[in-house]
């Protein structure tokens, strides 16, 4: 590892690969800004990340895991106020309000550059600022696109080194003057002259900030996932959107799978499901009992960058090159490929810690330790937890591990071309009124079912948990623009894969998550899903028929494949029944968002509305 080197915006230690003026005056600027007691160049080497690996557990950061347990495996546990995003402090500042929309907090750029530059104004005094070189997507690929973040955490160096391809290489690809956006971020907490450092530094005032007509991010005052890895949310998803919006493709909140049947037929799916709602226990799918032969394949768990091909048909790829996925839940029987990708070379956050050094969380096992210490540093025991309610790890907690640890990595998953889509996936998390499955009859009605998603709320962010909040394309919280522009870039987007001749991929609305009367899940989801799955296969290779209903077209129970589980037609009409009362509600809910959303809105989803209603009502 090369050695930090005392900032002086005269001398920045610029490493002689980097040849990029451009890059290097805004180092020099940020560095004047900011006031770093040094800047240190990442290059991405595994011995850079081992020694920001040791100075973190030196300093309190991180702990390292058992070897023997869990080699080269780490846990950091966060403050108690930063571990989730801040969607309430996340603004998109394009210049014109409108252009955010109804459903961003917008902030005028030139009133936020002021706030910007005061909170920075030597807010890295006493640390490192690293300079964080990386590519969303594979080097070099048409569909990728380049970053440089700057952080004073070497734990959000650590991260974007699993999470996206980090290091020297990204600069070959960025010469003298590729485009890159810039990304800046602080913990927000300078250290005085000889003051002791704490183990998870972040600040009460928290902003994290886009500005998309410049491709800007500006993140301060938290550590934590989203807010502080700034390829992810911020880059990958509200920057890339209005990117695709100008330049005519898409950056959604979905999974990539591939699923190839016993007969070697394959096709790629992406799905958009909001945070903390099965994305990577999908996109691991193991194939239930009476599927054998069938092979379920990764290619992303959460972003996916989607570009129109030469032939006209939309192609993606996964912008990440890690899992940043929720623990709590996770476990062999829900997604063993997920735990066998965490078997080493893993940044646990916020989980709990076993007295032999390995990690634990809530459902990891069926009995939790007799002992464990929490992600508070707590001692914590089940007695404890049923007196008090305190959980062992956060519900938000994650593991940070690279895509190439698991097993179920799709050949392709690196492909600079990307793989075609076939079908889209929209899924909210809905106890009552949406139906197991229902495909659109046609492009625009799918663009509805998606924009009209609603999904009760999780722990990825703070805030109330479990009420239902509209969710369209599970982009609330990661759209870089006006959501009603975003619905008419779809609608577009369709437009012009018709007008290329080319297969429209064809999409569908899902629900996992339907209960009964006692409020129990009906559906037994996970390695089940692949029932669904196939379904929708089927119906792309036309070798099924579907019953039009009010909402769309849905399977009957014959329709799906029952070998290996007792699935009853009564349960089964549980969960995919349309209550006419609930859909009078659902549509109210509806007409609601779209008043939000009025400006701009596009006539063709109003009009997809009133037949939903004139089909209720007759
Ligand atoms: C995530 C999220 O971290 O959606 O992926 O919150
Ligand atoms: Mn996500």
């Amino acid at each position: 590892m090369n050695q930090p080197v005392k900032a002086d915006v005269a001398t920045l230690n610029i490493p002689a690969y980097v040849k990029h003026q451009k890059l290097i005056n805004w180092v020099a600027e940020v560095a004047a800004l900011a006031k770093p007691d040094s800047i240190y160049w990442c290059d991405g080497s595994q011995s850079e990340y081992d020694h920001l690996c040791a100075l973190m557990v030196e300093g309190g950061t991180m702990k390292k895991l058992n070897d023997a347990k869990r080699p080269n495996s780490y846990l950091a546990c966060s403050d108690p106020s930063d571990v989730a995003r801040v969607e309430d402090r996340t603004f998109i500042c394009s210049e014109k309000k409108e252009d955010a929309g109804p459903t961003n907090h917008w902030m005028e750029p030139a009133v936020m550059r002021t706030t910007l530059n005061g909170l920075f104004d030597g807010c890295m005094r006493g640390r490192t600022m690293y300079v964080v070189p990386f590519s969303m997507g594979p080097l070099g690929s048409p569909i990728a696109h380049i970053g440089i973040e700057l952080s004073d955490s070497p734990y959000v160096a650590v991260n974007m080194r699993i999470m996206t391809r980090m290091g020297k290489a990204v600069y070959d690809v960025l010469g003298t003057d590729g485009e890159f956006v810039p990304c800046v971020h602080s913990v927000g907490a300078p250290l005085e002259a000889g003051q002791k450092d704490v183990a998870w530094p972040c600040n009460a005032t928290k902003y994290i900030v886009h500005f998309p007509e410049t491709r800007e991010i500006w993140s301060y005052g938290s550590g934590y996932g989203g807010n502080a890895l700034l390829g992810k949310k911020c880059f990958a998803l509200r920057i890339a959107s209005t990117m695709g919006r100008d330049q005519g493709w898409l950056a959604e909140h979905m999974l990539i799978l591939g699923v190839e049947s016993p007969e070697g037929k394959k096709h790629y799916v992406a799905a958009a499901f909001p945070s903390a709602c099965g994305k990577t226990n999908f996109a691991m799918l193991i194939p239930p009992k009476g599927f054998e032969g069938w092979k379920v394949t990764t290619i992303g768990d959460d972003i996916a960058w989607i570009k129109p091909g030469k032939d006209g048909r939309l192609y993606a790829i996964n912008p990440e090159a890690g899992y940043f996925g929720v623990a709590p839940g996770t476990n062999t029987r829900t997604n063993s490929n997920c735990m066998a990708s965490m078997n080493e070379n893993t940044i646990f956050t916020n989980v709990a810690l076993t007295d032999d050094g390995d990690v634990w969380w809530e459902g990891l096992t069926k009995e939790a330790p007799a002992h464990l210490i929490d992600w508070q540093g707590k001692d914590w025991t089940p007695e404890i937890a049923k007196e008090t309610g305190r959980k062992a790890a956060h519900p938000n907690a994650r593991f940070t591990v690279a895509a190439t640890q698991n097993p179920v990595i799709d050949p392709a998953w690196d492909d600079p071309a990307g793989v075609p889509i076939s079908a889209f996936i929209f899924g909210g998390r809905r106890s009552t009124t949406v139906p197991l499955v229902t495909e659109a009859r046609n492009w625009v009605e799918g663009v509805y079912m998606a924009a009209t998603m609603g999904s009760e709320t999780t722990a990825a962010a703070a805030g109330q948990m479990g009420v239902v909040r509209r969710d369209p394309f599970a982009m609330l919280p990661f759209m870089g623009y006006n959501m009603s522009d975003y619905f008419q870039h779809w609608l577009n987007v369709g437009e012009k894969i018709q007008q290329a001749g080319a297969a429209l991929p064809k999409i569908y609305c899902v629900n996992w998550f339907r209960t009964d009367a006692e409020g129990k899940f009906v559906w037994p989801g996970f390695g089940d899903n692949m029932r669904v799955l196939k379904w929708m296969l089927d119906r792309i290779e036309g070798q099924t028929t579907g019953v039009e209903n009010i909402f769309g077209v849905s399977p009957q129970f014959a329709d799906l494949k029952w070998d290996g589980i007792e699935f009853t037609q009564e349960q089964f009409d549980t969960i995919t029944s349309i209550d006419k009362a609930a859909w009078e509600t659902e549509l109210k809910l509806h007409s609601e968002l779209f008043e939000k959303l009025h400006y701009r809105l596009p006539q063709a989803l109003q009009t997809t509305k009133e037949q939903l209603q004139s089909r209720l009502n007759g």
